[in-house]
């Protein structure tokens, strides 16, 4: 055929127009990566110092004072800047930066900030990366960060520079192992980026390291928000580490799309889990920036009181200790009675924000994971094998629970896994008995972003709905304009049949009367009633009316975590993160070990920030891990007298819009790119702070 041949594939792949749209980049991230963060005043001299003061205090823990002596006398350290910088802070150094733990977005620019800063005082210090975690630290595998490396990866998401790893440097072969490392490469110091596990790694190094003379500094990192720094008078020190800001806007902004999908479509429940391993901060601040029908609070559910419960056994002069938290099936029931009143208004539609961790804070579960996890811990020690790879399926793992359970009976039940246990878990079902049952991190946490919370939940709910249909509890409700014009329009009286139908008639939403919920027993109503003879068919009107007011429950589960973790970095994010490795820096130069950066007054205007040294050891505290007590440091869970909460406990009711009209929904927007210091704060700060 004549005509324009077409181009040749190769010639058209090498088309300009097309190869500008399919390079592995995109404008946004180009101009992402061409932005340099504003800095904190201090880092615009040519020099930083630091001044320790004695504003703050600490409670020591004993056992902190006797593995951590030589840093637990640490102080806070603000860095001031320096017009002359003294020949110390100038002198070559090699410094070596690790990530640990999850993915947190700005990680980049703690690498990028610490470059700069150790560059700007001297051009021939070097900055290595250990790759893959604290084991880059371990097996001495390293990259040496260069120009190239931070232009191409400055405001940019994930930690894809160097990796990341989750092990912990937590026994006396490995410590000597990541020393003779350092020794090696000739470090000056270490920096770790990592949660508040990692920050406690960073501290033993810190001990471990003081003869050398390297110095280690710990990076508040965590997308769970839950390192977050006070002293023993309650003065905030760091209020949030990095990564949470992105995360938990990165989920906001799907949710906010499912509050709008969901209100368009009406006929879906979504159902929202978001990370968070323990602490619901990230739920907390998706619940502020959306204004989701539902968002569970794990340490609120914690602290809930059956005022019921408790009333009928004061009746019986008795005190019913089950009261006090919140079991699964409660949890159930009140997720199904926000759902009905919802339904009741005619919304069979909504958001619930589901933290992942909630299940921490549920009593019968906690009780299973401690024991669990010490059964684990006590096989492992005493049989020097791993229990997973001995029980590798989990019938075998539940038959050896259940020898432990008659193990028990016959010693008169007080090992710690008896009959009563045993007949608990085995009503649970066989996908979260797996996942109670799954190996712990490597910092002996139990991993909750492998067990299907919200599914374990919504099936209680689902079953409870179900109980409640079957009841005539759970109803649509009918506007009562809707169901005027159908009646009129088929020559039926409204208010005749109105209180024959409806338990509610008069009220904007009708409601059919709970004896109403099959055709037959609708028709029984209307023969009682007198509106219908026995052998009469049922007007189609009222059919159609019947079946409207029939719910169905549907759901769409999500989840939100990896995704919001691999996010390019807020410009809060990119902010902070650029002006922490500042701070590392300056805490290395001025030869502090055993501290953490930190930016105070993050919830103020950029001009407000303080760049610190938080001492590490005097925040730490013994915890159970791995069946163990362990030195770690304290995580923070969400307050429940903090002003983000009331805020979100006061607006719960408003939020889940249980009334006629319309939905309360907030849409956050876009989250714009670095630049500029007029940015979006995470809003639990900005509410805390105005208490
Ligand atoms: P960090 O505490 O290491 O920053 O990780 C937090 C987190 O993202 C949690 O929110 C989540 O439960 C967990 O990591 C998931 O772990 P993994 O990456 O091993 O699946």
């Amino acid at each position: 055929m004549a005509g324009n041949s077409p181009m040749s594939l190769e010639a058209f792949l090498n088309h300009p127009g097309v190869r500008e749209v399919t390079e592995n980049t995109s404008r946004e991230k180009e101009s992402r990566k061409g932005a340099v963060p504003p800095l904190c005043g201090v880092f615009e001299k040519p020099g930083a110092a630091l001044r320790e003061t004695d504003r703050y205090r600490f409670e020591l823990d004993k056992e902190a004072e006797r593995e951590l002596p030589g840093i637990i006398g640490n102080k806070v350290q603000l860095v001031e800047g320096t017009d002359a910088p003294s020949e110390e802070y100038a002198k070559k150094r090699r410094i070596g930066i690790v990530f640990s733990g999850g993915p947190a977005p700005g990680g980049h620019n703690v690498i990028a900030g610490l470059y700069d800063a150790a560059k700007k005082a001297n051009p021939e210090t070097e900055i290595l990366g250990f790759l893959m975690g604290p084991d880059g630290i371990i097996e001495n595998s390293t990259v040496l960060i260069t120009d190239e490396m931070v232009a191409e990866y400055r405001n940019t998401g994930g930690f894809s520079m160097i990796r990341t790893g989750r092990t912990k440097i937590d026994s006396a072969d490995k410590m000597a192992r990541a020393r003779s490392t350092v020794k090696a490469l000739g470090l000056d110091a270490v920096v770790v980026v990592g949660g508040d596990d990692s920050n406690t790694n960073a501290a033993f190094m810190a001990q471990a390291f003081l003869g050398d003379g390297v110095r280690v500094i710990g990076v508040p990192k965590t997308i769970d928000g839950d390192i977050q720094v006070k002293d023993s008078d309650g003065n905030i020190l760091c209020a949030i580490s990095f990564g949470f800001h992105t995360a938990a806007s990165a989920f906001a902004g799907s949710v906010a799309n499912l509050c709008s999908d969901s209100s368009s479509d009406v006929k879906y429940w979504h159902i929202c889990k978001v990370m968070g391993r323990v602490a619901s901060h990230l739920a907390l601040e998706t619940a502020l920036q959306t204004h989701a029908n539902i968002t569970l609070i794990g340490e609120d559910l914690a602290d809930y009181v059956d005022e019921k419960r408790i009333q009928k056994a004061e009746e019986k002069g008795e005190v019913d200790y089950t009261a006090y938290g919140m079991t699964l099936r409660h949890l159930s029931r009140l997720l199904c009675d926000a759902i009905m009143r919802r339904a009741a208004v005619g919304k069979n539609y909504g958001v619930a924000v589901i933290p992942e961790g909630v299940l921490e804070f549920i009593n019968e579960i906690q009780t299973f994971i401690i024991k669990l996890s010490t059964i684990i811990a006590d096989y492992n020690r005493t049989h020097d094998r791993d229990f997973h790879s001995e029980f590798d399926k989990l019938e075998k793992k539940l038959d050896y629970l259940r020898r432990l359970a008659r193990a028990s009976a016959e010693d008169g039940g007080i090992s710690i896994w008896n009959l009563r246990d045993d007949d608990l878990f085995s009503d649970i079902p066989s996908f979260f008995q797996e996942g109670l049952l799954m190996e712990r991190d490597s910092h002996g946490n139990f991993q909750f972003s492998q067990v299907e919370t919200d599914k374990i939940i919504m099936d209680m709910v689902k079953d409870y709905l179900h109980i409640k249909k079957e009841e005539g509890e759970y109803k649509v409700g009918i506007e009562t304009s809707w169901y005027e014009k159908h009646m009129e329009k088929s020559g039926l009286a409204p208010g005749v049949f109105g209180p024959v139908l409806f338990r509610n008639y008069g009220e904007p939403f009708l409601l059919m009367k709970s004896s109403i919920i099959s055709r037959k027993t609708l028709k029984q109503a209307l023969v009682e009633g007198g509106l219908l003879v026995d052998s009469a068919e049922i007007p189609t009107v009222l059919l159609k009316i019947y079946e409207k007011s029939v719910p169905s429950f549907k759901t769409q589960t999500h989840f939100y975590g990896y995704d919001g973790r691999g996010s390019d970095p807020t410009a809060f994010d990119c902010n902070y993160t650029y002006n922490l490795g500042f701070t590392v820096f300056s805490l290395i130069a001025g030869g502090a070990t055993g501290q953490m950066a930190a930016i105070r007054n993050l919830e103020k205007e950029f001009e407000d920030w303080e760049p610190m040294g938080i001492p590490i050891a005097p925040l730490m505290h013994l915890e159970e891990r791995k069946g163990k007590m362990a030195l770690v440091l304290e995580k923070s869970v969400v307050e429940l007298d903090s002003g983000a909460f009331r805020v979100v406990k006061a607006l719960r009711e408003k939020w889940l819009a249980a009334v006629p009209g319309r939905d309360q929904y907030r849409n956050p927007g876009a989250f714009a790119a670095a630049s500029g210091t007029e940015v979006e704060k995470p809003l639990t700060l900005v509410l805390n702070s105005l208490e």
